[in-house]
């Protein structure tokens, strides 16, 4: 393993991990500072969310855990952590390319096509967010996809242009260290998330269990809940995986 420090993040680098997630988790709170990076070029079993498996091909992509330990972020707040990380990952994207967008919860999408996942896993610790694991996995070099995951993209591409890793990497965590400074500013992170979630503007088809319905994005409550306005003007709320966006 090898530590180094990237734009004010402490790096701890693996030659090779099932997860970086696993790994911070196996580290554990009592080794686990704030702004400390798991990070593995080889990421052999990646999670994704629901069980998913995460494709990333060795030496192309950025594998990585981002673990903050907020001194006093409340319980109730913690969809701020996930606003952060989304909000910085779309910032870093935004640099190459246009219409990078959130797709609730938070996978980041450039146009209809996925770009970035993220996994959290938050620690409750009476009531405050003792501690965050943040998996994020970014696709910047790879050149195609095997996997039967919908729509998968990557930034080489989009543009064209290979991106060195560690550029990626330095940029990126810029990027999320700067949302991280607002982490107590909900209001400010949650006017700024609105404002580049996916399909956040106009009425679209959506489908619960219920079946079919148009809405258009009301917002994102503190539970991270999704907000819709229906086509009858009634508020709809919903939990992840609670609706789909056809
Ligand atoms: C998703 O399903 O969209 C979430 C994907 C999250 C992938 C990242 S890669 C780094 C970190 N380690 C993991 O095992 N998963 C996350």
């Amino acid at each position: 393993m090898r530590e180094y420090q990237v734009s004010g993040f402490k790096i701890l680098e693996y030659e090779e991990l099932d997860s970086t997630n696993n790994q911070a988790e196996k580290l554990g709170w009592g080794v686990l500072e704030d702004k400390m990076v798991v990070l593995t070029r080889k990421q052999t079993q990646g999670r994704g969310q629901i069980g998913n498996r995460w494709e990333s091909e060795p030496g192309k992509n950025i594998s990585m855990t981002v673990v903050f330990r907020p001194k006093a972020l409340a319980a109730g707040e913690q969809f701020a952590i996930s606003m952060v990380i989304a909000l910085g990952t779309c910032d870093f994207i935004s640099r190459y390319a246009e219409e990078c967008s959130v797709k609730w919860p938070n996978d980041i999408y450039v146009e209809d096509k996925k770009i970035s996942g993220i996994l959290i896993e938050h620690s409750i610790m009476g009531a405050y967010v003792g501690g965050s694991l943040c998996g994020i996995g970014v696709n910047v070099n790879q050149e195609c996809f095997v996997s039967d995951a919908p729509n998968p993209v990557s930034l080489f591409q989009l543009t064209g242009v290979e991106l060195s890793l560690e550029k990626a990497l330095e940029e990126l965590l810029e990027c999320i260290g700067k949302r991280y400074e607002q982490v107590y500013n909900y209001a400010a992170l949650d006017r700024d998330f609105l404002q580049v979630m996916y399909r956040r503007s106009g009425e679209f088809d959506w489908e619960d269990e219920h079946g079919s319905f148009r809405a258009s994005i009301a917002g994102v409550n503190e539970y991270g809940q999704l907000i819709l306005k229906d086509s009858e003007g009634m508020e709809r709320v919903y939990g992840f995986k609670e609706v789909a966006y056809k």
